[in-house]
């Protein structure tokens, strides 16, 4: 299938981790211009070697997406430069569990929301009303099947992918017949380096790779997925 992504401006939130890093690398295979925020130069420095050729086409920002203001500048600064955001993937966020909810700190729980819910939020807000200027965009959340999958010991997590996909719901029903297109990818565990460190036991070969997730990240950035809106895509395979 022809994803036709050349010259689209892409915002990849969180475009060095585990995720981000394949989706980033991805949309500049396809020709794509990605602005990817980071934290650690060391990880964008590493992002920009694996890009090699490709590497014109990538911009880096480091920026905490947590924090409103600093995204809003970010969005400016891509509008500034570029004149246009085509696609806002978030792939920010981050994982707390195996303690009841009763044992959960406060603060771990605030970061749930702050990494899971705050992030797509700020960057809706800075981001949509370009994109709506435009009358063309594509937003795209990483959730995780915990939104729908409510195990226990993963209490603020799970509340915090779940408010995350209610979320993205309502803006693309505030955002409906504007041409702007909004869905959620969920994906179970990937097969990233951090995962095969904290699970050396598991069987790795079962988790889908983060490659496997970006093409439909891709799929859902590209004019081939237009009449998906609204939805929230399950990525974790059949293991
Ligand atoms: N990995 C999984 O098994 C799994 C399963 C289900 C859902 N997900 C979801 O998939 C997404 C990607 O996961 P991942 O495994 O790729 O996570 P990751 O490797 O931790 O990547 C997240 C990225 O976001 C960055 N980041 C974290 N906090 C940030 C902040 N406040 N401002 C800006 N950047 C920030 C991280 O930077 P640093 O590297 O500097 O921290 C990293 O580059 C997340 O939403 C995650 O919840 C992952």
């Amino acid at each position: 299938m022809n994803v036709d992504l050349v010259g689209k401006v892409v915002l990849v939130a969180g475009g060095t981790g585990g995720l981000g890093r394949s989706v980033s690398l991805a949309f500049l295979v396809e020709g794509a211009k990605v602005v990817a925020t980071y934290r650690r130069t060391e990880e964008f420095d590493s992002l920009k070697i694996a890009a090699g050729s490709k590497s014109e086409g990538l911009v880096g920002k480091q920026v905490d997406i947590t924090d409103e203001l600093a995204v809003s500048s970010l969005v400016a600064d891509v509008l500034k430069s570029d004149g246009r955001i085509d696609a806002v993937v978030n792939t920010v966020g981050g994982y707390a569990g195996g303690l009841k909810l009763w044992e959960t700190e406060s603060k771990v729980f605030g970061r749930m929301l702050d990494l899971n819910v705050r992030s797509g939020f700020a960057l809706a807000r800075a981001a949509m009303p370009a994109m709506l200027g435009q009358g063309s965009g594509v937003f795209i959340n990483v959730a995780a099947k915990a939104a729908f999958d409510h195990a226990a010991g993963a209490g603020a997590y799970a509340a915090s992918k779940a408010a995350a996909v209610a979320m993205m719901d309502c803006l693309a029903a505030d955002a409906l017949g504007t041409g702007v297109r909004v869905n959620s990818i969920l994906p179970g565990i990937i097969d990233t380096e951090a995962n095969r460190r904290a699970m050396p036991g598991a069987a790795f070969d079962k988790w889908p790779k983060p490659d496997e997730i970006a093409k439909v990240i891709l799929f859902l950035a590209s004019d081939a997925s237009r009449v998906i809106h609204g939805a929230s895509v399950p990525v974790y395979g059949s293991n």
